[in-house]
């Protein structure tokens, strides 16, 4: 029987499920671009006011990570083992894992997105550095891994290209912030890159897609239940996004702040970026078999930040991408933006509490993330926070220092920190960095479906 986009549109507009057969064809037309971007669109948009069965779920995931090429890892004498991030504001944990999973002996393919909604995205930030390619072929991602345990590349027109359509047409449609379109996406291309062990970092507060805890922790079991489903060792913590994560948000000063980690530095206002990166890879290391517990993973994982082999692996990797490493060498020299602007406190007291969304779409409006599909960006745009929730302030004090290469650009992001950064008269302890780990174990406990407030 002929299918038709719009009879698939209207069935799921109405409240009914699809077939594989039909879920295949929307796949495919988006993969080929068969089918125009308005229906897509809107069946988007369909999913996501109606949801889908978890059957639904995994045909689409599974269609998804199949809709081109998939990387073979055999041969590689080495697991593969992999992170990912539901999305947030400031977070560049993956400059840090990928070559700490790499110097613990395992491989890491990681296939990412570029900046989505608010948040920002890690290929945007790697293409910061003059000469990084992203777009690799699967041969010369193998040979990548070959070289150095690491790549970190993008979805291409072979490699997983409904997840590239689709995740495009997400970004312009406000159709991001649903648990099972996040789930599809994620776990395509972390299943097209064929791992032994994935470890999700499933976000959760203010700057969050899915800022309810109750939905976060749904959204974390349904990629556990896809991952183990297809044969992956998979694993989601629950991790704080009530602020930006680390001191920077924007493309290379994200770069710079990693790198100043990877080079053994321990800046208070990155603590909490260090702690995280150092449990997601200790996760890593535990699943891929390098150690005999997630703590054990952790001990090693800090073991090859400290000892500068994870530096010299993240070295590698982006010369082997065609990374220019004197950018790297010149660090804050590096960082040219036109304009600079402190963001001072209005008032003396604490530091209570953010609209962490607000924060990132401060950092995409001074030119870091794109307004329109396939806009470049601003490489050198973002913000540097000075303080972290808890803080005491001053009345006059710098909270935060803007970077930007248009003037212009700069009255927006300040209304938006006016807004999102809340004080008060007493402080309030921060939230645990660390909400919840979810695993084949519990999964089952979150599966079903939070009410919508
Ligand atoms: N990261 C992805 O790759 N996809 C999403 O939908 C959200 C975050």
């Amino acid at each position: 029987m002929t299918l038709h986009a719009v009879d698939l549109i209207r069935k799921k507009r109405d409240g009914e499920g699809l077939s594989a057969d039909e879920i295949r064809f929307l796949v495919e037309g988006a993969a080929r671009e068969t089918i125009p971007e308005e229906q897509l669109a809107a069946w988007l948009m369909a999913v996501f006011l109606r949801g889908l069965s978890l059957a639904e779920l995994d045909t689409l995931t599974t269609a998804m990570r199949f809709s081109g090429d998939v990387f073979q890892p055999t041969g590689l004498g080495r697991k593969t083992v992999d992170k990912h991030s539901t999305g947030g504001v400031g977070d560049k944990t993956s400059f840090l894992v990928a070559p700490i999973a790499a110097a613990a002996g395992l491989a890491d393919p990681m296939i990412s997105g570029r900046a989505l909604g608010h948040t920002g995205g890690t290929l945007d930030k790697l293409e910061s550095i003059p000469g990084y390619r992203t777009q690799l072929s699967l041969d010369e991602m193998r040979r990548v891994l070959e070289e150095c345990g690491a790549a970190i590349v993008g979805q291409t027109q072979n490699l997983v290209p409904a997840d590239r359509k689709l995740y495009s047409l997400r970004d312009r449609t406000a159709t991001v912030e649903n648990p099972y379109l996040i789930c599809a996406s994620i776990m395509s291309k972390k299943l097209a890159a064929g791992l032994d062990a994935l470890v999700i970092d499933v976000k959760t507060g203010s700057g969050a897609f899915l800022r309810n805890e109750d939905e976060s922790r749904y959204l974390a079991a349904l990629m556990v239940e896809t991952g183990e489903r297809a044969g992956t060792r998979t694993v989601a913590l629950l991790t704080d996004m009530s602020q930006p994560l680390g001191q920077m948000a924007g493309n290379w000063i994200e770069i710079q702040e990693s790198l100043a980690l990877l080079g053994g530095e321990r800046p208070r206002l990155s603590e909490d970026l260090r702690e995280v990166s150092l449990l997601l890879a200790g996760w890593m290391i535990f699943l891929g078999g390098q150690a005999p517990s997630a703590e054990a993973g952790r001990a090693l994982a800090e073991e090859k930040l400290t000892d500068g082999s994870a530096l010299r692996i993240f070295r590698a990797m982006v010369a082997a991408q065609g990374g220019d490493l004197t950018a790297l060498d010149a660090g804050e020299r590096f960082h040219q933006p036109r304009f600079r602007r402190d963001f001072r406190a209005e008032r003396s007291g604490y530091f209570v509490s953010a609209d962490c969304t607000k924060i990132g779409w401060a950092v995409q409006r001074l030119g870091a993330g794109r307004e329109r599909a396939g806009e470049p960006v601003e490489p050198h745009a973002g913000l540097a926070m000075h303080v972290k929730l808890g803080d005491p302030v001053q009345a006059g004090q710098p909270l935060a220092t803007l970077f930007t290469q248009d003037e212009a650009r700069f009255a927006e992001p300040e209304h938006l920190l006016r807004e999102a950064l809340i004080f008060g008269d007493a402080p309030v302890p921060p939230p645990p960095l660390v909400r919840q780990i979810i695993s084949v174990e519990n999964k089952n406990s979150f599966l079903n479906p939070p009410r919508r407030p």
